[in-house]
């Protein structure tokens, strides 16, 4: 017999899911309410019907754990955390709206900022992450976050809203001087064409050039740039709404010295040759702390060499982050590979560190959300050998 939990699973995989998913899934919880899904060998005849395949397998599932494993690879559950971003954006959480996570949505249920009614599907799930990570705390609050949660027709009208939001900064974008989107074809396999002469032909002049990796919207490359007028800086993310923000505030600001490009860190051998950039920042980076994923993280090993490939001789790398692991991990990459250990704060406000290095007192979106979740900041700088 299939069991209750397994039940409410199909019917909330229905209700999440969307076209042909949707109906399938739709197709499955009637059978399965009518009776006729039944057990496991109805389940797979179930599943043999293509577009009920995922309703299938979720009645197939031996446990919760499973099913909630399977959900998260689907893009469905991409789009419920762009969903929760919204309901947070609707709840005017810390004014951050487009980089809150779930966690933000969580705390703008638990504090009463998002209201209206928790009937609907995506709404549904934030419901179950808000229940989830209270319950971590205080259990017993999850019918109150519940009842904390915005309805269909809010997050409609909020998505909706975002999306035009988007549409008019990647529009924008193409205006910017300064800002470089290249076409996947003109770095996939081979070189940049300013690879080389960024300086000259970029920023029109000799200065140095310095990086800031994962820039969002760009706070450290514009504070920078402001304050030193005798380096280059340019910032390198992948989103465009993000750095559609970085790209207008230097261009308001006329600042010659700032740039922006549009590319995955990944690709960025073809960007830049040797000895061309001076100094890298990677502020507050993806800490990537999921088992298997270290070599994603910016101060992985592999990034260390790509950057190496173009840095000058002695350059510097700088680490700024709340995440304690990725900070520890860094230190340990240094040892191993026997690198020049500059400077490393576990806590750059607490020692004063902040204080008398003015370029760390730049605040970025998330350092800003990070100080008031009253999280240590840390710092750590290197040389590549
Ligand atoms: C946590 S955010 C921090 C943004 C910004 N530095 C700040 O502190 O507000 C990390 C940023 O890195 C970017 N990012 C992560 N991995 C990337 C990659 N492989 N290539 C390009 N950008 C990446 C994301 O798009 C995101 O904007």
């Amino acid at each position: 017999m299939i069991r209750r939990v397994l039940a409410a699973e199909v019917v909330r995989v229905a209700e999440e899911g969307t076209g042909d998913e949707e109906q399938g899934a739709e197709k499955a919880v009637s059978g399965l309410k009518a009776g006729k899904v039944v057990g496991r060998s109805r389940a797979k005849s179930v599943r043999r019907n293509g577009s009920v395949e995922k309703a299938a397998i979720v009645v197939n599932a031996e446990d919760r754990r499973t099913v909630i494993e399977k959900r998260r690879k689907t893009k469905r559950t991409k789009a419920v955390r762009i969903e929760a971003e919204e309901i947070a954006e609707g709840g005017q959480a810390a004014g951050v709206a487009r980089e809150v996570r779930v966690k933000e949505a969580v705390k703008a249920a638990a504090v009463g900022e998002v209201k209206g009614r928790a009937e609907e599907t995506a709404a549904g799930k934030v419901v179950e992450v808000a229940v989830v990570k209270i319950k971590d705390k205080a259990a017993g609050k999850a019918q109150e976050i519940r009842a904390a949660i915005h309805g269909r027709e809010a997050i409609r009208e909020i998505r909706e809203e975002m999306g035009k939001d988007k549409l008019r900064k990647f529009a924008e974008n193409l205006t910017f001087e300064n800002l470089v989107q290249p076409e996947f074809d003109e770095i996939f396999g081979r070189d940049h064409k300013l690879k080389g002469h960024w300086a000259a032909d970029f920023f029109g002049n000799d200065k140095p050039i310095v990086l800031e990796l994962g820039c969002g919207k760009g706070e450290y490359t514009v504070g920078m740039g402001a304050a030193n007028p005798e380096k280059n800086f340019m910032g390198i993310d992948i989103k465009g709404a993000r750095m559609w923000r970085g790209a207008k505030t230097a261009t308001e600001m006329g600042l010659g010295n700032v740039g922006f490009l549009r590319t995955r860190i990944e690709f960025i051998g073809s960007f830049f040759a040797p000895g061309e950039i001076a100094e890298i920042w990677i502020t507050f980076p993806d800490p990537q702390l999921k088992k298997g994923r270290e070599k994603k993280r910016l101060t992985a090993p592999g990034f260390l060499d790509r950057y190496r490939a173009f840095l000058v001789p002695g350059g510097m790398v700088h680490l700024k982050t709340d995440s304690r692991e990725l900070h520890d991990y860094t230190l340990e990459v240094v040892a191993e590979q026997g690198l020049e250990l500059h400077c490393a704060s576990a806590d750059i406000y607490g020692e004063g560190l902040a204080e008398v290095y003015s370029t760390l007192q730049i605040k970025t979106a998330y350092e800003r959300r990070f100080l008031t979740e009253g999280k240590p900041i840390t710092y750590l700088s290197i040389s590549l050998k």
